[in-house]
């Protein structure tokens, strides 16, 4: 909760940066390292639909770009309406790289709607640890 307006302030940048034509639902999603780095990203919707990527894929590849392998906390921020909780792929995404009580909040433009967890949103994940990795 203490990262809570940062990663709010730059998931709205992100958000305003978002290239949703299609869907005209634009996200920012945010993810927090435990050395306090702050990644963001948009979602990116293309012509061909199924091309398209989600806020949350473009912030964990900002993170990996950026020289960093865990994420202990997480933002999403969709428009204003029912809560935008991380799709499906996105759980299975973030479990790669976020431990299972990873805290989830999930945003509108002003405020925070939701917060819970990478386990409660994703149980019985299938993730690094059956790989044995
Ligand atoms: N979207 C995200 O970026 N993250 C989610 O977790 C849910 C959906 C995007 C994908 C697409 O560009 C638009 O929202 C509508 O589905």
């Amino acid at each position: 909760m203490r990262h809570l307006q940062a990663m709010m302030t730059l998931a709205r940048e992100m958000r305003e940066r978002a290239y949703a034509p299609y869907s005209n639902h634009a996200v920012g999603a945010v993810v927090r390292t435990p050395g306090g780095q702050l990644y963001g990203g948009c979602n990116v919707e293309n012509a061909a639909y199924p091309e398209g990527t989600c806020a949350e894929a473009g912030a964990i590849a900002a993170m990996v770009a950026g020289g960093d392998r865990v994420a202990i906390e997480v933002l999403v921020m969709g428009p204003a309406g029912p809560p935008c909780t991380p799709c499906g792929g996105c759980r299975q995404k973030l479990t790669e790289f976020c431990p299972p009580t990873t805290p989830v909040h999930v945003c509108d433009p002003d405020s925070l709607l939701l917060t819970t967890s990478l386990s409660e949103l994703f149980p019985h994940a299938f993730g690094p640890g059956n790989l044995g990795a």
